[in-house]
C-alpha cells in the first residue's frame, strides 16, 4: 500500500480540502503500521507521499513572492492538520524533476481524446478555450506522472479529482500495454463517502473553491472562531425545518450541505444529526453547526499561526521530502527511459 495525494498551494487551505481530502491523508498516514512508520522518516521507501502541487499552480496567474509565500504556509498548513513529516513525506512538486519529465514522456500516451473530456478543464477554461495555457489541457498528465512516479496504490482526494485518477489509470494501462512492461501500478482513488463535495456556503450546487471571489463561501482553516460563526450563520438555507431524516433533505442542498458537515465532524450521520435537530428551524442548527465547527478548527488555526512564520523549520522539512521523493521517484523514471527506449 503506497498513498499519495497532492494540493495546490494556491489560497487558503479551506474546509472543502480538509474534510475532502486532507482528514483522509492524516487518517491514512495514522493508519500506517508501526514498523513501517518507524522506518518511514529515515528512508525513501515512506508509504504515504504528500505534495504541494507548485508546478500545477503555475495555470493560475500569481506574484513570485506570493507563489513562494503559499508554498510555505501550505506546508504549515498541513503540518497543522496533522502530517507529520518524520512519518509522511512532505515536499513541494517543484524540486523533483522526476514529475516534469515523466509528465513529457506521458505527453507521448495521453491522447487528445481523452484530454477533450476532462470536465475539469472545460471548467475552468470556460468559454474563451482558446485563451486557456497549455498547461491548463496537460494538468492531468502532470498529474498521472505525480501519482505513477510512486507506484501509488492510494490517491485520497475529494470527488473532483475522480476523473484526472480514471485518466491516470488508462495511461497507465496504455504506457504498460504499448512498451509491453508492468511498470505502473494502477491507482485507486479514495474518496470518502459523505464529504466527497463540501459546497460553498453560499449555493448549494457550487463547490466550495479557493477561486470563488466571495470570502464568505467559503471556511478557511485560518478564520478565527468569530469569523467562522458569522459565516455560517449568514450560510444559504431555506425556510424549511430540519425533516428528522436525511431522506427529506432531497431538493434541498444547502441544507443537505451543513447537516453533511455536521454529521462528519461531529462522527455522526445525517439521519441521526437530522433525527436530533428534527422539526427546528436553521436559526437553532446553525449556532450548533458554527459552534462545533470553530471547536474543530481552533487547534489547527493556532498550530498553523505558531509555524507558518518559522521559515527555516519549514524549508529544512521541505529539504529532506524533496530528497526522500527523488530518491524514490528515481527506479520509475529510469524504467519510464528505458521503457521507451531513450538514453538517459
Ligand atoms: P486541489 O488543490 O484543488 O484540492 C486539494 C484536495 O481537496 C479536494 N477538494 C474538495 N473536496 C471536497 N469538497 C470540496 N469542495 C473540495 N475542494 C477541493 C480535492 O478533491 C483534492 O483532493 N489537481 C489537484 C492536486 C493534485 C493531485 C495530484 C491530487 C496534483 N497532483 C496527484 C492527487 C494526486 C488539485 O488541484 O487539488
Amino acid at each position: 500500500m503506497r498513498v499519495l495525494s497532492g494540493i495546490q498551494p494556491t489560497g487558503n487551505l479551506h474546509l472543502g480540502n480538509y474534510l475532502g481530502a486532507i482528514r483522509n491523508w492524516v487518517a491514512m498516514q495514522d493508519e500506517m503500521p508501526a514498523a513501517d512508520t518507524a522506518s518511514a522518516g529515515k528512508d525513501a521507501d515512506s508509504r504515504c507521499f504528500f505534495f504541494l502541487a507548485d508546478m500545477h499552480s503555475i495555470t493560475v496567474h500569481e506574484s513570485r513572492e506570493q507563489r513562494l509565500a503559499n508554498v510555505r504556509d501550505m506546508a504549515a498548513a498541513l503540518v497543522a492538520c496533522g502530517i507529520d513529516p518524520d512519518r509522511s513525506v512532505l515536499f513541494n512538486q517543484a524540486r523533483v524533476p522526476a514529475h516534469a519529465e515523466l509528465c513529457w514522456l506521458l505527453c507521448g500516451t495521453a491522447r487528445i481524446g481523452w484530454m477533450n473530456r476532462m470536465t475539469q478543464f472545460k471548467d475552468k477554461a470556460g468559454k474563451n478555450r482558446d485563451s486557456a495555457s497549455v498547461g491548463l489541457y496537460v494538468y492531468p498528465v502532470l498529474m498521472a506522472a505525480d501519482v505513477l512516479l510512486y507506484q501509488a496504490t492510494h490517491v485520497p482526494v475529494g470527488e473532483d479529482q475522480k476523473q484526472h485518477l480514471e485518466l491516470t489509470r488508462d495511461i497507465a494501462i496504455k504506457f504498460n500495454t504499448d512498451f509491453g512492461v508492468e511498470l505502473f501500478t494502477l491507482p485507486d482513488p479514495i474518496i470518502p463517502r459523505q464529504t466527497a463535495r463540501i459546497m460553498s456556503l453560499r449555493d448549494g450546487t457550487a463547490k466550495m473553491s479557493k477561486s470563488d471571489p466571495s470570502d464568505m463561501s467559503r471556511i478557511n482553516l485560518t478564520d478565527d472562531t468569530d469569523t467562522i460563526v458569522q459565516k455560517v450563520r449568514k450560510a444559504k438555507t431555506d425556510p424549511e425545518p430540519l425533516p428528522g431524516e436525511a431522506a427529506g433533505l432531497a431538493g434541498r442542498p444547502e441544507a443537505q450541505n451543513l447537516v453533511g458537515i455536521y454529521a462528519t465532524l461531529a462522527n455522526s450521520t445525517p439521519d441521526a444529526v437530522c433525527a436530533q435537530f428534527a422539526g427546528q428551524g436553521f436559526g437553532a442548527f446553525k449556532p450548533a453547526l458554527g459552534d462545533l465547527l470553530a471547536e474543530t478548527l481552533a487547534p489547527i488555526r493556532t498550530r498553523f499561526l505558531a509555524l507558518r512564520d518559522d521559515h527555516a523549520a519549514l524549508d529544512a522539512l521541505l529539504d529532506k521530502g524533496a530528497q526522500q521523493a527523488a530518491a524514490a521517484a528515481e527506479p520509475t523514471l529510469r524504467a519510464a527511459y528505458d521503457a521507451i527506449g531513450l538514453m538517459r
